[in-house]
């Protein structure tokens, strides 16, 4: 049977994404055989060799190939050749953008034996999830410039925020807040700046309260977003859902991501929820591209991105499974989290989370 085989598409990018990502596919692989179903990667070269090469980091029928698979999976980019800020619109914003991948899911949580530099903060208390809206806001790139290079330079960024846009996001979080089911409670919490953005954030402030009505279920709450950032840091164990724009969420998931023992554990999904929809998933981390070929980069991160894959292509089971083996993972084998500390190689990581299946 063809639904019996998930189709995979395979993005390692730059640096050392190619070897991170090769051991999520080495968990993929084992989870599926462990659960009776296949997987069949396609492994594509695009990054920022291929610009330097050819011009462009994706061909020109990039987004047609990619709508053909179930799911992606990004290592990632950036590299030491081409110029901050490329790669990650010509690949990443252009793939997010032209998926229509509008929610940005980061799950916050600490896995046992991973640190935390928040003091007195355990596993218990650090477990909550950001869902990010993904396409809208300062990140449309509407703009432009006046007297470029002169002293009476002018440069606008403006910040899109549509009805649409935003009702979309909201309706996921809350729906992500009934599924998640927090024993502790379901709550969501609205990050944004509504003193200050009184346009923007008061249409996403209005949407909030409007579809809040159709889940009583869900306590709701609103915290400004500089506020949020204490609070984070002071009180994690509060949260249980957060939902927020693409700028402060952009913020907001990098503070959530230290906590939670930083790059080396932390993972993202960038999600298309519509029927058909295709989602990519990728480690926090960036290239590194310095240890290119060390096997010292941490692939838990990478193997939590290919965790929360298979939830998205209806494999929760497998999901609950890769989960739990990173878990046993970084509380029972690794020393640290951190490049070259880790106690194994890159490689012997994945090993260890396909033995704990
Ligand atoms: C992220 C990253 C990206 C973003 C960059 C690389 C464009 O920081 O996924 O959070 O700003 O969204
Ligand atoms: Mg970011």
């Amino acid at each position: 049977m063809m639904s019996d085989v998930k189709k995979i598409a395979v993005i390692g990018g730059d640096g050392t994404g190619p070897e991170v990502t090769a051991e999520a596919i080495k968990v993929l692989n084992s989870v599926a055989k462990l659960e009776g179903f296949q997987f069949d990667q396609t492994v594509f070269d695009w990054g920022g060799d291929r610009l330097l090469q050819t011009g462009a980091a994706l061909p020109e029928d990039a987004l047609d190939q990619l709508r053909t698979f179930d799911a992606i999976l990004l290592g990632a980019v950036g590299h030491p050749e081409v110029a901050p800020g490329i790669l990650e619109r010509k690949l990443l914003l252009d793939l997010r953008f032209g998926l229509d991948q509008y929610i940005n899911l980061r799950p916050v949580k600490l896995f046992p034996g991973v640190e935390t530099p928040l003091k007195n903060k355990s596993t218990e208390d650090i477990d909550f999830v950001v869902v990010r809206e993904n396409t809208e806001d300062m990140y449309c790139g509407a703009g432009g410039f006046m007297h470029k290079g002169t002293p009476h330079e002018v440069a606008t960024q403006t910040a899109i925020y549509t009805r649409h846009g935003c009702e979309r996001c909201i309706r996921y979080a809350f729906e992500y807040t009934m599924k998640r089911n927090n024993p502790k409670g379901k709550r969501l919490t609205l990050v944004a700046k509504t003193n200050v953005l009184t346009i923007g954030h008061d249409l996403w402030w209005r949407t909030f309260n409007e579809v809040a009505q159709e889940y009583p279920e869900v306590e709701t709450d609103y915290n400004h977003v500089d506020a949020c950032c204490m609070w984070i840091v002071k009180n994690p164990e509060y949260y249980d859902v957060i939902v927020t724009t693409n700028m402060f969420g952009d913020i907001i998931t990098d503070l959530s991501g230290i906590i939670q023992g930083g790059m080396g554990v932390a993972a993202g999904g960038n999600i298309n929820p519509d029927p058909g929809g295709v989602s990519m998933f990728e480690p926090m981390g960036g290239s590194a591209p310095k240890y290119t070929g060390q096997g010292v980069i941490n692939p838990i991160a990478a193997i939590n991105a290919a965790g929360m894959l298979l939830d998205q292509i209806d494999q929760p089971n497998a999901s609950q499974r890769v989960m739990q083996a990173i878990e046993t993972v970084t509380g029972t084998k690794m020393k640290s989290q951190n490049a070259g500390k880790m106690g194994y190689s890159t490689s012997e990581i994945g090993d260890l989370v396909c033995a704990a299946l």
